[in-house]
């Protein structure tokens, strides 16, 4: 065991403030330009990097994922300072290293904290093969504006699905690393929608709404958390004493390690908080951030000359040698690279991908229940857009190792499900989608479309076209590429980019059956497609299997069962627009509060069809009346009268009546996925305690239990029971 009291006793406060900087090392293709804002000199980051760990003055690395290369740059560190200290490794692992599962939104529609909680620790498993031992993730910042590109990171809208997945995500982690919740706090509030802008959120809206998926990331035991950019309520968040002290520390014991988002400490320079570096690093070290994350020339580099109590640093450096310690890298530092090819290669791996791709799709609409398709019964099958044939685009954003050759796209999926069955004949019909300006992450190469090589457009759109005439069925794939969306990846439209919808319209119009795949990560302007469109099946960016995985949905062997993690607006207009709103006033008028558009959802929070007939029975409960600190137990009965067996996602809604604050008109406070035998019933039980029904009330300024009457309510979705008044829309 090594002693960290007797280490710190002999570390020079270079060295101590060197185990407090973490460095990004990659080396980028050759040619490659670095994103200008990361102030990055591609050309010099190596050797700088390699040159502070020959002085003992890093103590963490994020952004190398190659064995080999883990090896020897930990070899330079131990080599490099005379106490033994190893080095830490960190890397976004958000959806899958090699292996690539679909974008944490999806995996937050299987509401299935099982396969989420699984699908992160396969991903932990082969990142701790290759050396890595830190994940920065789960994501699990609450977002409510669409137009933010980071909602495809997170788990939507709603505090207590964002909590359930953010638990799951971090046992899967912490099986084998240590997992870092991010970006606290209140980062999906920025201004707008636009990344990186300032936060503005109420104390009511932070405790009652983005803290809870934190807090419950940190008691599932989650090691480390990650600050946030932007300013929250006009104090920089990576700054914040209270933030990081006085909630994480203090009210919340989180006794893990903090680490600040990248160039965030050097950042408090530009919010025109700190005067110079030094004071940068000396006000963040103080409220309570233990590492930077740094590109080059770090604060924390100057803390010896910094207004920094060494009491305060040496507490600091405690955590990150006590982590270290935890994970045993001070007496094996090194990673065994044959071990890492053998588990990268886990072939049950990628058939954990492909479950996950088919709990987590979402059939959206289904008329004249189109879906699922007879493959056995169609002679020729329309698979057009860009998208269907995209691998790339196929794994979504937040994806750096990644193997294409085993991606299967769904043009893959259907021609491998189909086989001679039927002809599958595929046209892109338009051109790829473009940004209007670059992608940060351009810079790692393989992330803009492209278009095939001598590309008519014209041409190309008559021949998709016609081949949808032609064809029994078609099946249309739209939706964002996926370098439109992520980090700096926010827009001010929620319209299909390009001319898919002009490409959806016209294939209708050819009368053909048409089916509609979206791939995305963010609520997208379907109005028109939810009107003209009879089948339409959110597949998000279903990772390495996900065109399999849509094969086996369209096609009938699996039943779609994803719920949606968010409200679905018809118009980017409404936004933000959630399920738990208040009734607040004149709620008879709540489905016209525009004069101009409907102020309902297109779909709402907790949507999904499935191929299974789900019917609810009586809910009871078992007393009407309980204790402030008393538990109700209910049960439901769902029946599903189809001649298959289908999986539902039963969800429970509490709405309290009055009380010592206006509370929403529905809360989402239990949820089961359950799968239902062909015509059979089961019962699905809850209980509801106090814990359901305390919130943070913002008159008394603490948590509070009112004596009230609540009403409970089970269904499938949030709208299974419309509590506003029914309103004639014209
Ligand atoms: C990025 C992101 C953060 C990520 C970090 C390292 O800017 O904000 O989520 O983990 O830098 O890549």
């Amino acid at each position: 065991m090594t002693n960290v009291d007797e280490l710190l006793a002999r570390m020079s406060p270079a060295e101590k403030a060197g185990q407090l900087t973490q460095y990004f090392y990659f080396r980028l293709p050759a040619g490659a330009e670095a994103e200008p804002a990361l102030g990055l000199d591609v050309a010099e980051q190596p050797q700088a990097v390699e040159a502070a760990l020959s002085r003992g003055e890093a103590g963490s690395l994020l952004f190398v994922t190659d064995p080999g290369e883990i090896n020897r740059l930990q070899r330079l560190a131990l080599e490099g300072n005379p106490h033994g200290i190893p080095l830490l490794f960190g890397f976004d692992v958000i959806h899958g290293l090699r292996t690539i599962f679909p974008v944490p939104i999806a995996m937050a529609a299987s509401w299935d904290p099982e396969i989420i909680e699984r699908g992160q620790a396969i991903a932990a498993r082969e990142a701790r093969a290759v050396g890595i031992h830190w994940a920065f993730a789960p994501m699990v910042d609450i977002a409510r504006d669409p137009r933010w590109g980071r909602i495809v990171e997170g788990a939507g809208e709603d505090p207590y699905l964002g909590a359930v997945v953010a638990a799951a995500q971090v046992r899967g982690f912490q099986r084998h690393i240590i997992a870092g919740p991010k970006h606290f706090g209140g980062y999906g509030a920025a201004l707008g929608g636009r990344d990186y802008d300032e936060a503005n959120l109420s104390d009511h809206e932070l405790w009652n709404v983005y803290f809870p998926p934190f807090r419950a990331a940190i008691e599932a035991g989650a090691g480390n958390v990650m600050t946030a950019y932007m300013d929250l309520n006009g104090i920089p968040a990576t700054a914040s004493h209270w933030l990081f002290t006085e909630v994480l520390r203090d009210a919340w014991g989180f006794d893990g390690f903090v680490v600040s988002d990248a160039n965030a400490v050097r950042n408090l320079v530009t919010h025109g908080f700190a005067r110079d570096l030094t004071e940068a690093g000396e006000r963040a070290v103080i409220a309570g951030v233990d590492m930077e994350m740094a590109i080059a020339d770090p604060a924390y580099a100057r803390l010896p000359e910094s207004q920094a109590p060494a009491e305060v640093i040496d507490s600091r450096v405690r955590k990150i040698l006590e982590a270290k310690v935890r994970l045993g890298l001070f007496d094996d530092p090194y990673v065994n690279e044959d071990r890492a090819r053998t588990v990268l290669a886990d072939p049950a791996h990628r058939a954990a991908a492909r479950e996950a791709a088919q709990r987590t799709a979402v059939l959206l609409r289904n008329e004249g229940d189109l879906l699922p398709l007879d493959a056995g019964d169609l002679r020729s099958i329309a698979v057009l857009g860009p998208l269907a044939d995209s691998k790339r685009d196929t794994l979504g954003p937040w994806v750096f190792d990644f193997d294409l050759d085993e991606t299967v796209t769904v043009l893959d999926g259907i021609r491998g499900f189909v086989k001679d069955r039927a002809d599958v004949d595929y046209a892109p019909g338009i051109p790829v989608g473009q940004r209007t300006f670059p992608s940060m992450f351009d810079m790692f190469g393989g992330n803009a479309p492209a278009d095939p090589p001598g590309f008519d457009a014209e041409a190309e759109f008559a021949r998709a076209v016609a081949t949808a005439a032609a064809a029994d069925v078609a099946v249309v794939v739209a939706g964002e590429w996926q370098n439109m969306i992520g980090e700096a990846a926010s827009r001010s439209s929620l319209e299909l980019p390009g001319r898919q919808l002009e490409l959806l319209q016209a294939v209708v119009a050819t009368g053909t059956p048409t089916v509609l795949l979206v791939m995305n990560g963010r609520p997208l302007d379907l109005r028109w497609a939810a009107e003209h469109v009879p089948a339409i099946l959110d597949i998000w960016y279903p990772g390495t299997q996900g065109g399999a995985a849509v094969a086996d949905l369209l096609f009938g062997d699996v039943s779609p069962s994803g719920k949606l993690p968010f409200t679905w607006p018809r118009t980017v207009g409404q936004i933000p627009m959630i399920s738990s709103h208040t009734t607040s006033h004149e709620p008879e008028n709540q489905a016209r509060r525009y004069w101009d558009e409907a102020s309902t959802p297109l779909f709402p929070f907790g949507h999904g069809l499935s191929y299974g007939r789900f019917s609810y029975g009586d809910l009871t409960v078992d007393r009407p009346v309980v204790g402030r600190e008393g538990t109700v137990a209910v049960s439901v009965e769902v029946t599903n009268d189809a001649d298959r067996a289908a999986a539902e996602v039963v969800q429970l809604y509490l709405r309290q009546r009055h009380g010592t604050a206006s509370r929403p008109v529905r809360e989402l406070k239990g949820f089961r996925r359950v799968v239902v035998p062909a015509r059979s019933t089961v019962v699905v039980e809850f209980t509801i305690g106090p814990e359901h029904r305390r919130y943070w009330n913002a008159a008394v300024r603490d948590w509070v239990l009112d004596a009230t009457s609540f009403d409970v309510e089970v269904g499938g979705s949030a709208a299974s029971f419309d509590v506003r008044p029914a309103v004639a829309e014209g």
